[in-house]
């Protein structure tokens, strides 16, 4: 950064200049030179934490990206690292947990916030849970499983989702919970013993149900929105410990579901009337459907950015805005490894996130800054 300033001088001191000034400044990211302008500081004058995904393995091998991420980010979250089958690979207690304590080290040593991802995930569960023999064995595996992970992060982890995608209304139960495998295994009160134990264990942390596909003005997202908020409020009747939901909101540039500020906002609204926070916490736009033409993909989905996070950001109950990735280097969608639906078809790398693969800001870079700096200040949460 201090190399570029010092070409740019030079430049300019051969008296070229307007154009000069040009050339000098496509000579590297200015966006990103702006110590001022970081996602991470324009978030923070509002009264947010922005942060990204990285992974144990970036820190050893990437230290452009691993930079790129310090300048930007004010917090970190595991992609996979700390997912109960990361972290179990083998027998039960046969726990490996050096890659989600590389993470938690980096973000510390690096003043950036820590998130938890996650306790339980259905889609990530070691294969013995299945064999467990009884309910005993499996409430007991559950319950170790929260404890020993919260345990280790006490008092380093900002929030926990410490279940993700509890609700799958498809299913067809009443109340709307996915017929997996904790639910199958101990009924609904698997979410209770959660997260009660998760508060027991570090009552500091802010706890979280994280959820995707409830963002959009669709009757699919419509139903979801209702049985997460049922879900909610069933949780605070009982005395189950929530304090946040977690909106993940992997959207679409073109082609995808409407979206409708309106229905966002009164969503966000009966969030934050249950007494709950809001953190956006995998803001990723796919541009499978657009162009192949960069510019005008990027600039898609730099739209999409800049319309979600205006209308989320209005709502002073949202206090952290979480990208699935920092650059295109560094994407499960560029990396072909779930979700299909979104992969080019046409087999060109996706671009959904705010900086390329080169590490230079992108458009989508330029619109979540602006939204960060038109965003009302809140209290930090
Ligand atoms: C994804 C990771 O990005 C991939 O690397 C992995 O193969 C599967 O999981 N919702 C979540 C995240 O809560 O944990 C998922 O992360 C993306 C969808």
């Amino acid at each position: 950064m201090s190399g570029n300033g010092v070409r740019r001088r030079a430049v300019l001191g051969s008296g070229l200049g307007a154009l000069a000034a040009a050339a000098a400044a496509s000579l590297g990211p200015p966006a990103e030179a702006a110590e001022d302008q970081t996602l991470r500081r324009l978030a923070a004058a509002k009264g947010l934490i922005y942060g990204t995904t990285i992974s144990a393995r970036q820190i050893a091998r990437d230290p452009a990206f691993i930079g790129l991420v310090e300048r930007q980010a004010g917090l970190a979250v595991p992609e996979n690292d700390m997912k109960w089958q990361d972290i179990n690979r083998g027998a039960p207690g046969d726990d490996d947990y050096s890659r989600a304590d590389t993470i938690a080290g980096f973000a510390g040593e690096s003043g950036m916030v820590l998130r938890g991802h996650n306790g339980l995930w259905y889609f990530r569960t070691p294969s013995w849970f299945f064999t467990l023999p009884n309910r005993a064995a499996k409430e007991r595996a559950v319950a170790d499983r929260i404890t020993s992970l919260v345990r280790r992060y006490r008092g380093i982890v900002h929030s926990w989702d410490v279940v993700n995608e509890p609700i799958e209304p498809k299913d067809g139960r009443p109340d709307g919970l996915r017929k997996a495998v904790f639910l199958e295994a101990l009924g609904p009160e698997y979410l209770d013993l959660a997260y009660r134990l998760a508060r027991e264990t570090d009552p500091k942390a802010r706890l979280v149900v994280n959820e995707y596909d409830v963002e959009l003005d669709t009757p699919e997202h419509e139903t979801r929105r209702v049985v997460l908020l049922d879900l909610l409020e069933r949780m605070r009747k009982a005395g189950t410990p929530v304090d946040a939901v977690g909106i993940q909101a992997h959207l679409t540039a073109v082609g995808g579901p409407p979206f409708s500020v309106e229905r966002l906002r009164r969503f966000f609204a009966d969030i934050a009337a249950l007494g709950l926070t809001i953190q956006i916490t995998e803001l990723d736009v796919t541009d499978e459907k657009a162009p192949a033409e960069i510019a005008v993909r990027d600039g898609l989905v730099a739209d999409t950015y800049r319309r979600f996070l205006d209308a989320a950001l209005d709502e002073p109950a949202v206090k952290m805005v979480v990208t699935w990735g920092l650059s295109d280097r560094h994407s499960w969608i560029v990396r072909h490894e779930t979700n299909e639906a979104k992969w080019r078809k046409d087999g060109l790398p996706s671009r959904p996130l705010p900086f390329d693969a080169d590490l230079n800001p992108k458009p989508a870079f330029k619109a979540m800054a602006e939204a960060f700096a038109n965003a009302p200040t809140r209290t930090p949460g």
